[in-house]
């Protein structure tokens, strides 16, 4: 979570920034700040709010070619502005900003800082407190931040300035994403490539536990020891267009149509010219090996997960866990001999994931990625990576990432099924295809969407999603979707689990949406439907084509049984979607969330 960026170079920076944080405002938007390098000094301004709010407070006369400028999402101390990044020390004469989470910092304020009067509640001031402190005592600003760093436990991305030197900014991280930009006489700074595709598109990746001492004709990377470090950039494969909205009014309604596109690129990246699965021999030769397959996610990717279980299961016939990735290392589960790792995660960056890598890492097993972010830290980490190509997720709210992922896993199920001389008529990158038509017929439709919203979704608190099988899954997709945009109460239940106690919740007018495309649960879930329509609840039922009745809301066209959640989750996404906007929410950036979220 929280985003920065940096520059330096010969333009005035202030804009340049400002840009950068615009881009970067997915990963929290509770505050602002830039602080901007001129000849009379350091000016910080920050404001509670949005980007657009630090624009109105920014001085449009004050001009520096240096600067760096942050976006947070609040752990320590509520969003206020003086919590806002970014901090100064108590001299004033070094300015922080900091994206993660450090862990010892009572610890350190005790130790070293006892006698200096905090300004925030941030965990952050602390290390800006302490680079001063070790500066005081005699060390160089390097020194004084390789120093500070080394003390530091937790996560952090973090630029320095020092008002005494105007011609570096120091950067360093463990943890947090963090990336260099270079181009001629500018460098910049970026949680995110994104943030500075304005500036340049070469960029070296940082390394936990490393600093860079970046001016604007160098970027010397170095260990916390002050060893040099070389490294090759790299060219951002990224196209500026594809983090426009465009015409859209919203990047999530621009993503959900994009979903048909990005099924049809992954079957392109995903075929040899032979019209076979194309994947990387390890990977298959991993899946093979496995005796047990252990996905884990967190919120839509888990979700994904639960699919990518079944597929797994169904097609591959190898035994599948899917785990909570917050939740495994507190509850692990016993072990198979020769388990499989695999971690969803659309930023690859899940801190929760992450931190199951990390142990089962060091017990020695094998671990695999699906990631819509290929340089991000789970890929980089995992033994290997899949590519889910659904290009960048804007919207805080998932959408085409998660289809991306069941059809990856698809994929992959069937490419461990042949390689496992399992026989089968199913073919994935044929039936894809058609997943994208269906795709396509239902983003055609969004005025049915916005009416089923508007007829169900206007005025009421709560609403309920019920389906069985793979339905049941996607229940839990739609009811995160609605709840996370709109604000409403929304749950995903299992059909048959409803009399188990949560029925008691129905009531004259309850929403609730079931959903019906598996023709082995077709009569269940249509009986689960009439046990609440009895107590008074308000039914809109979404079915598949072969499995529909004459009263449902919605038929949504017909593809093969396996992958129906890629098609199902649309009128949810779709429903969810327009249910925020009648209530006027912020559709793509929800209270109190963020993108990517680096904290445990
Ligand atoms: C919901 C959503 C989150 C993420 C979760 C995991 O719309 O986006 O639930 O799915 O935070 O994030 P990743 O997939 O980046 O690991």
């Amino acid at each position: 979570m929280c985003g920065i960026v940096g520059y330096i170079g010969t333009e005035d920076a202030k804009e340049i920034l400002l840009r950068g944080l615009e881009k970067l405002e997915y990963r929290g938007y509770d505050s602002a700040g830039i602080a901007l390098v001129n000849d009379e000094g350091v000016h910080v301004y920050k404001e509670k709010g949005r980007i657009a709010t630090l624009r109105d407070v920014v001085d449009s006369s004050e001009e520096g070619s240096v600067g760096i400028g942050h976006t947070r999402w609040a752990t320590h101390g509520p969003p206020s502005k003086v919590n806002a990044h970014p901090h100064r020390s108590v001299t004033e004469r070094y300015t922080m900003v900091h994206n993660g989470v450090i862990e010892n910092y009572e610890q350190l304020r005790r130790e070293y800082l006892a006698n200096v009067e905090m300004i925030s509640d941030t965990d952050t001031e602390i290390v800006v407190q302490l680079i001063d402190r070790f500066a005081k005592e005699g060390s160089s600003t390097e020194e004084a931040f390789r120093k500070v760093l080394s003390l530091l436990k937790g996560s952090y991305a973090i630029a320095l300035l020092d008002n005494n030197d105007a011609e570096t900014i120091y950067v360093g991280k463990n943890k947090s994403p963090l990336l260099v930009g270079l181009s001629d006489g500018v460098n910049v700074v970026a949680s995110d490539a994104m943030a500075m595709l304005h500036v340049t598109n070469e960029f070296v990746e940082l390394m936990d536990k490393e600093i860079v001492v970046v001016t604007r004709d160098n970027a010397t990377i170095k260990s916390l020891d002050g060893d040099v470090i070389s490294r090759d950039s790299y060219i951002a494969e990224l196209d500026a267009s594809d983090i426009e909205k465009g015409t859209y009014p919203h990047y999530m309604l621009k993503e959900i149509d994009e979903q048909p596109y990005v099924i049809r690129n992954i079957i392109s990246k995903y075929k040899t010219d032979d019209e076979t699965i194309k994947l990387e021999e390890d990977i298959r030769q991993a899946m093979l090996d496995a005796d047990r397959i252990y996905i884990i996610a967190a919120g839509t990717s888990y979700h994904a997960g639960l699919v990518g279980k079944q597929l797994i299961e169904r097609i591959a016939n190898k035994p599948v866990e899917t785990h909570i990735a917050s939740e495994f290392l507190y509850n692990m589960p016993l072990l198979s001999e020769n388990p499989l790792f695999i971690f969803i995660s659309q930023s690859g960056e899940t801190a929760d994931s992450r931190g199951v890598l990390v142990a089962v890492k060091e017990l020695g097993y094998k671990t695999l990625t699906i990631t819509n972010v290929p340089g991000s830290t789970l890929s980089r980490e995992a033994d290997h990576t899949l590519h889910t190509y659904a290009g960048p997720e804007i919207a805080v709210a998932s959408t085409k990432a998660y289809t991306a992922q069941m059809a990856v896993l698809a994929i992959l199920a069937v490419d461990t099924a042949k390689a496992a001389g399992i026989t089968m008529n199913f073919d994935p990158l044929q039936e894809l295809a058609i997943v994208a038509n269906a795709m396509e017929t239902l983003t055609d439709k969004k005025d049915v969407m916005e009416q089923i919203a508007r007829d169900y979704l206007s005025v009421s608190r709560n609403c309920f999603f019920i389906g069985r099988a793979a339905d049941y899954y996607v229940c839990l997709e739609g009811a995160l979707k609605l709840k996370e945009i709109s604000y409403i109460q929304a749950e995903g239940f299992a059909g048959g689990e409803l009399k188990h106690g949560t029925i008691a919740l129905i009531e004259d007018g309850t929403p609730v949406i079931g959903i019906a495309t598996q023709e082995h649960v077709n009569l269940s879930i249509r009986g689960n439907m009439k046990e609440v329509v009895a107590r008074g609840a308000s039914p809109c039922m979404i079915s598949m084509e072969g499995q529909e009745e004459e009263d449902d809301q919605l038929v949504i066209p017909h593809v093969h049984e396996y992958l129906t959640p890629l098609v199902s989750v649309i009128p949810l996404q779709l429903i969810s979607y327009y249910a925020a906007l009648h209530r006027d929410c912020d559709v793509d950036k929800p209270r109190n969330l963020a993108k990517s979220v680096t904290v445990e």
